[in-house]
């Protein structure tokens, strides 16, 4: 292997700078020249190929967003495309491409694969939604995020005796919601796994002012409900003065925290190593504390347990 390309895909996530950065290292050390694509599979198609030097990625490991700009593109589902990428790729005789998104992404991967390149994932994005792997990177940093910014309007719902009803990202995935409920101490989880009961969340709020709690929070994951209407279905049924907030994309931005970014070297670092072996369509992943790699396709149809203990936690702790 003498060239190998790397991009970034979807929505983008803390940490992905890391990733980028130990694939051109690791590209260095094993004497392989590093090519960067710019703005995703997008970029791949329109020959946004550039070759990456060491100093390019130099004090990139602290930084948000990707310096490769990412993008999504749904055309990139037809062959046409593909193939007009694979070519593009083959015409600067690059041989392997390491995608670094989310599942979507790597589905892109997987397609330039049948057409002969030999192809990488790193999964990075804040949702956690990919089965395959305990974590993804810039989940942690996006976490941290939220209960700051949650931590925040705690200050606030107490002071005025509140109730604070607040969206964060996830998709179709309950981790974000669940791991920042669990660190904020909420009183209410709401998330795609839970499924939305809105009498058992107004009513498991009314029982919280009942026990004589100053304020309530609730925390659900976007797209569960209108978080405006629920404030005020709350506010109506207990009396407590309710607002909603949507955290919204500035839980995408910052500086990854120093797991996500440990988490993106060694990831990077494997993914590399795979393609030097001539080794294709496999997803890097986190299983346990080992960095290890599952086949594309397999880490493609893997669906994502529930943590019910996890999930009964708030309830447990309730009094
Ligand atoms: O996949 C990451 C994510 O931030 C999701 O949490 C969210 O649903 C989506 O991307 C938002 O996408 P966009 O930035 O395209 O609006």
């Amino acid at each position: 292997m003498k060239k190998i390309a790397v991009l970034t895909s979807g929505g983008d996530a803390p940490g992905m700078n890391a990733a980028i950065r130990a694939v051109v290292r690791s590209c260095l050390h094993y004497e392989i020249e590093p090519y960067g694509v710019y703005d995703g599979f997008k970029g791949l198609c329109e020959n946004n190929i550039y070759p990456l030097s060491r100093k390019e990625v130099s004090r990139i490991i602290n930084r948000g967003g990707t310096i490769l700009g990412s993008a999504r593109y749904d055309q990139f589902k037809e062959l046409a495309y593909q193939k007009r990428a694979a070519k593009n790729l083959k015409s600067k005789e690059i041989d392997g491409l390491i995608v670094i998104g989310g599942d979507g992404s790597f589905k892109g991967a997987l397609a330039l694969s049948e057409q002969g390149i030999f192809t990488m994932g790193i999964p990075a994005t804040i949702d956690n939604d990919i089965a395959a792997s305990d974590y993804t990177i810039g989940f942690f940093t996006a976490l941290d995020t939220a209960v700051e910014s949650i931590d925040k309007l705690r200050d606030t719902s107490f002071s005025h005796q509140r109730c604070s009803v607040v969206e964060v990202m996830g998709r179709h995935c309950g981790d974000l919601a669940l791991y920042a409920g669990i660190a904020v101490g909420s009183e209410f989880i709401i998330t795609p796994e839970t499924g939305f009961d809105k009498r058992k969340t107004i009513n498991h709020v009314k029982e919280s002012f009942d026990r004589q709690k100053r304020h309530a929070i609730v925390v659900l994951t976007e797209k569960m409900t209108d978080v405006t209407q629920l404030a005020k279905d709350i506010e109506a049924a207990t009396s407590h003065e309710t607002r909603a907030t949507v955290l919204g994309h500035v839980q995408r931005g910052g500086t990854p925290q120093a797991f996500d970014r440990v988490l993106a070297t060694e990831m990077a670092e494997h993914a590399v190593y795979l393609l030097k072996e001539r080794q294709s369509s496999k997803v890097i992943v986190l299983k346990g504390k080992e960095i290890s790699d599952m086949a594309m396709p397999d880490a493609l149809t893997l669906k994502k347990e529930m943590p019910q203990k996890r999930y009964g936690l708030v309830g447990r702790l309730k009094n």
